[in-house]
């Protein structure tokens, strides 16, 4: 690749960052479904704070990055995320379900990622912080959407033109997040 991304999913979060502007220049990140490790590349090009990166599989090391493998809905990798950055300003997730051809099955896991990354948000981010994460529309996605819209002041959709043409894929954008401490204290 001309840039020296890994891979082409760059582009999509270049696309996101463009239109959304979910990352600023201190910001620390955890990027979520991370290996090969094109976000943390293109991350690491746009804040000078610590970026993480995690994934099921092991990731080839990046200059500035830390990365950790393990699932995501493990609570020790949390725990650990935590640790590592104190502050957390941005989760993103590209985490994605090993294809098996069967849609409604790859639509269902690809929708408990999604379940999986806001969780793991909820847990780890700082009220204000933003979120990133793909699914693939079909059954359940407009609860995921509802759910996100619980914890976000601002939610939105992205298509990327990145994407391969007639992919069900979508990533979800929340903005300004809203800790459920926050949610009681203001009723
Ligand atoms: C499309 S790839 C991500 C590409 C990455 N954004 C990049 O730019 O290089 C999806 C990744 O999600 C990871 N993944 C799927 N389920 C996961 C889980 N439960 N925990 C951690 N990573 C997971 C897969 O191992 C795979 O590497």
């Amino acid at each position: 690749m001309r840039e020296g991304y890994r891979s082409r999913a760059a582009y999509k979060l270049i696309e996101i960052q463009n239109r959304h502007h979910i990352i600023r220049e201190t910001d620390n990140v955890v990027d979520l479904g991370a290996a090969p490790g094109s976000w943390l590349q293109v991350i690491r090009g746009l804040t000078r704070g610590t970026v993480l990166g995690i994934d099921l599989s092991p990731i080839v090391p990046i200059d500035g990055v830390i990365t950790l493998t393990g699932d995501i809905a493990d609570r020790e990798i949390r725990s650990e995320a935590r640790n590592l950055l104190g502050v957390v300003n941005v989760v993103t997730s590209d985490a994605a379900p090993k294809l098996s051809g069967h849609k409604s099955y790859d639509q269902a896991r690809s929708i408990a990622l999604g379940e999986d990354a806001l969780s793991f948000a909820c847990e780890v981010l700082k009220p204000g912080g933003n979120f990133v994460a793909k699914a693939f529309q079909g059954e359940d996605f407009q609860q995921l959407y509802r759910e996100v819209q619980d914890h976000f002041l601002s939610v939105r959709t992205f298509k990327s033109s990145v994407s391969r043409k007639g992919s069900a894929e979508i990533y979800i954008i929340g903005k300004n997040h809203v800790s459920m401490h926050e949610t009681e204290g203001s009723v």
